[in-house]
């Protein structure tokens, strides 16, 4: 074949490979994962500081770990029968060979680390508190997401009913202070001897029933019957309302434990309402547990805006001493689509003090040294010096609703001032440039604003 013609078929080649590259390409965000814009950051870190404060407050410390870890540390947690396991963790197989999963939840890293740092030796209980990403690969919808993220607090080590009452009590005082109502629903599913005598019972409720259920929990009725009772499907939970409680088959120690949660929950005059049908759907669960739900959304859990429980027989389980322990954690996305739904707006206070203008090349060169000199005094600033055309930044500083628009010019630079205008009256004034800061603090006494 003569070269120019085998050019001629190499380039085509080429060309049809880069187009089918381009066709193959899709500019979009993977199903279920959602970007944070901007505009709604105001929110995520009113909410993450009020919570982060209160878990200071209240003795947590902060931890941060792995988003990917063996995928086995949650099929041994969460029970390979549990919703998550079965059908929502991403897991693959990285280059090593190992097994490993995007963590789905926050309870089992904390307790992989409790064992394998040895913090049964610190003192206890350990108070620990994470904020962070968790992936569950569920059918996405309004409050469901497949990257969503979680607050989550951790007691480990400590036995007393008070751990459960003070979470809870943190939690409602959170919801409190964001101004959102919240309804407490609280159980107890007592330890494994009690619940295998319910669950007997509970079997013998379902066994006449069993037609009616939805091919599901026809299947948890042998795996995982508790699950049975916080099915969302209608026929399921009609079938519920009449099904025994566990609560009426606690043992005596299981029994004075839950008695005393309520106890404290009374006294600290946090609100709570008995719900039989909350069993939570990770295996490690025993005795209190525990879901915040809206206060307008009773009768469903679908879109809980936290959940919680002891877990006393985890740490064992996993590897570690017998440990008991206690958590919860809350979903974020959730509580701020409430907070938006509510009309609830985070407190804003971004106003900036002083706009910094600059016109002209010399000004320009000045502008981010004094800048910084104000930032340094800590003056709230805003700026936007890659313009050039002074309307434009008056017009920003005008919309950002600036209190003082500072402005440079050439003729500013040569004569060693800046001009001050008072945005509120749009008075204007030449003032000495070394002399900015005490300039801007006079005013600022003179008006009694102490905004900055
Ligand atoms: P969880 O109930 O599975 O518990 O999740 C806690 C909260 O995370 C839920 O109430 C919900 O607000 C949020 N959440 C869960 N899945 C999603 C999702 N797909 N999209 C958006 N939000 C979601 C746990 O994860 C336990 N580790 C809690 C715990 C801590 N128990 C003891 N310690």
């Amino acid at each position: 074949m003569p070269r120019r013609k085998r050019e001629k078929i190499a380039l085509k080649k080429t060309e049809t490979s880069r187009r089918t590259r381009r066709s193959s390409f899709e500019l979009r965000r993977i199903r279920g994962m959602k970007d944070i814009l901007p505009e709604d950051m105001s929110y995520w870190d009113w909410v993450i500081s009020k919570a982060e404060c209160l878990a200071l407050a209240y003795g947590f410390k902060k931890i941060e770990t792995p988003i990917l870890e063996l995928a086995s540390l949650f099929t041994r947690s969460l029970g390979k029968g549990s919703d998550v396991v079965e059908k929502e963790m991403f897991v693959f197989t990285e280059k090593g060979g190992e097994e490993v999963a995007l963590r789905p939840e926050g309870t089992a890293p904390l307790v992989r680390v409790y064992i394998e740092h040895g913090f049964l030796n610190r003192p206890q209980p350990v108070k620990l508190y994470y904020f962070g990403p968790f992936f569950r690969h569920d059918r996405p919808q309004a409050g469901r997401f497949r990257q969503f993220h979680q607050f989550g607090l951790e007691t480990i080590g400590e036995a007393s009913p008070m751990a459960e009452a003070e979470l809870i009590f943190l939690s409602f005082i959170l919801f409190k202070e964001l101004g959102l109502d919240v309804s407490i629903q609280i159980n107890s599913i007592g330890c494994p001897d009690c619940r295998s005598s319910y669950i007997k019972v509970l079997k013998e409720y379902y066994s006449s029933r069993k037609k009616y259920l939805c091919e599901t929990c026809k299947k948890r009725w042998s795996k995982n019957p508790l699950r049975l009772l916080d099915c969302k499907e209608t026929d399921c939970r009609e079938l519920s309302l009449d099904a025994p409680h566990i609560i009426d088959h606690l043992d005596e120690e299981c029994r004075k434990h839950f008695t005393k949660v309520l106890e404290y929950l009374d006294e600290a005059e946090v609100p709570y309402t008995l719900n039989p049908r909350i069993v939570r759907g990770l295996d490690y669960y025993n005795r209190t547990c525990f879901e915040i739900w809206p206060s307008d959304e009773e009768t469903s859990s679908q879109n809980a805006l936290g959940g919680g429980g002891r877990y006393d027989y985890l740490i064992k389980e996993l590897g570690g001493r017998e440990t008991p322990a206690v958590g919860l954690a809350l979903g974020l996305e959730r509580i701020i689509i409430l907070l938006k739904e509510k009309n609830i707006k985070p407190p804003v206070d971004s106003r900036p003090l002083i706009f910094v203008a600059q016109l002209g090349e010399s000004a320009k060169k000045k502008s981010l040294r004094l800048y910084e000199r104000l930032r340094k005094e800590g003056f709230r600033l805003a700026q936007a010096f890659t313009k050039d055309s002074l309307k434009n930044q008056l017009s920003l500083a005008d919309k950002l609703e600036a209190r003082f628009t500072l402005i440079l010019g050439q003729k500013e630079v040569l004569d060693k001032t800046i001009l001050l205008r008072d945005m509120e009256n749009g008075s204007q004034e030449v003032i000495d440039f070394n002399k900015i800061v005490s300039e801007i603090k006079k005013r600022l006494e003179k008006k009694n604003n102490n905004q900055f």
